[in-house]
């Protein structure tokens, strides 16, 4: 494979722009050497780089395409709407009409608050907390990747430059699938605690009534459940998670997936909660999402079109999502299996966000394999971190994705064998999103 202009374009890109793109987990440090750096368009489930390679596509723009790229009908809805304009001197009626769907549709959403990410929303899910309780600490799970951008997140990670330690200090962690880890970080913080923030699911699935358990525990300690569902939402279930494990937190984000790939999240939940940010209340007033581009017209009638086609016939695109990761995830493994290195790598997860994991013979986590992995199925066309199902991943796709296990881990096993796992790879190990220094 030929990456002479995407190579070109990183020397480009990294002298304009921090990072060289503008999501870190797109970035050089998260590929191997021998990828393309630059994707040129997307139809589908693939993608074609500036060199003119073609890809299967298993990131499908971080897991916000979930129905696959161009797909025509939302782009059909985009293009109609475009022609009346997008953005007005007062609010435009297609904002109330989505906010009723969304009203209409996820448990806990008796009020809906439009902005363009993932992160504005759950900030401004902290924030009404706050402001409704009183209280300051924010408990998040320590077993769910990220949050947010914002300071009250990141300054609990390692990359806290830049954070006041005051800032710090008020964001503290719990366990998924450890409600004693809750209940004892509520006692340390003696009961100042806003909020309780997590994905209803994001690696496994809840154990033991973990999410009816921590529901109940808020309530008792009158704390703010929030749920993150800016992954979850749309992809598990077109109700979101929240009604798939039959749990209803008190707010809940959304983002991703809402809009095939269109820029727009949305805060939803309790009105009780949710009414601080309006103007109608006696209460102190909260500053809450107000932005320029919340209630743009054709990114809404995304949303609402890839929300009326995620409800209909039976949930069939929830259903092939679903079903593409089981798919995948058994032909690894069961590939792995039969190459005997199954103990050091495997397919894990939820059906519909599967991805791998890759150990050394010490049981420790495995930079190199993964890299090596990752670098091996784009020889077979193949980009991929973890697995993000689209409904636009068919047979071909899925056919060509498991010829590229077949092959990949047969270097993996060698690697593994010979133990030349780094003379195999060209270049660097993967390195985590989340760490101090470079
Ligand atoms: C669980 C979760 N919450 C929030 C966010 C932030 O979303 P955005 O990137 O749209 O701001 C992400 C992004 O990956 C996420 O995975």
């Amino acid at each position: 494979m030929n990456f002479e202009k995407s190579n070109q374009w990183r020397i480009k890109a990294k002298n304009l722009i921090p990072g060289g793109g503008h999501t870190y987990s797109k970035g050089d440090d998260q590929f191997p050497a021998l990828s393309p750096f630059a994707i040129q368009k997307g139809l589908g489930a693939r993608v074609w780089d500036i060199d003119g390679n073609e890809f299967v596509d298993w990131g499908m723009g971080l897991g916000s395409v979930l129905l696959g790229h161009a797909f025509p009908p939302v782009v059909e809805v985009v293009q109609q709407e475009l022609q009346n304009g997008c953005n007005f001197i007062r609010p435009s009626f297609i904002e109330a009409e989505v906010a009723e769907l969304l009203a209409n549709t996820i448990p806990c959403a008796e009020m809906v608050k439009f902005a363009k990410n993932g992160s504005n929303a759950t900030s401004a899910a902290v924030k009404l907390a706050r402001a409704y309780t009183g209280k300051e600490v924010i408990l998040r799970c320590k077993d769910h990747a990220f949050f947010s951008i914002d300071d009250w997140f990141m300054g609990n990670t390692a990359v806290n430059a830049g954070i006041p330690k005051s800032v710090q200090v008020l964001t503290d962690s719990f366990g998924y699938n450890d409600p004693q880890s809750l209940i004892e970080k509520i006692n340390y913080h003696q009961n100042n605690v806003a909020c309780v923030i997590l994905e209803p699911a994001a690696t496994c699935e809840p154990q033991d009534n973990f999410l009816q358990k921590v529901r109940e525990i808020c309530t008792q300690y009158g704390i703010v459940l929030i749920f993150d569902e800016v992954v979850s939402g749309f992809r598990f279930h077109p109700k979101g998670a929240q009604y798939l494990y039959g749990v209803t937190p008190d707010l809940a984000s959304f983002g991703k997936a809402m809009a095939n790939g269109f820029s727009i999240s949305a805060l939803t939940g309790k009105k009780e909660i949710m009414e601080r940010g309006g103007i109608d209340h006696p209460y102190e007033r909260v500053f809450l999402l107000s932005t320029t581009y919340g209630g743009e017209t054709h990114h809404l009638r995304a949303a609402q079109k890839t929300l009326q086609l995620l409800l209909q016939d039976d949930y069939a695109i929830t259903k092939h999502i679903w079903q593409t990761g089981k798919t995948i995830k058994e032909a690894y493994n069961q590939i792995a299996r039969e190459l005997g290195i199954s103990d050091f790598t495997k397919a894990e997860g939820i059906d519909c966000r599967p991805y791998f994991s890759f150990t050394n013979t010490l049981g420790e986590q495995d930079p190199f394999l993964r890299t090596l992995f990752m670098q091996e199925m784009i020889k077979s066309g193949v980009l991929l971190q973890v697995i993000i199902p689209s409904y636009s991943h068919r047979d071909s796709e899925i056919s060509q994705t498991i010829e590229g296990f077949e092959k990949s881990l047969k270097v993996i096993a060698q690697a593994i064998e010979k133990g030349n796992t780094k003379e195999l790879l060209v270049g660097n190990e993967t390195k985590p999103v989340f760490r101090k220094y470079n």
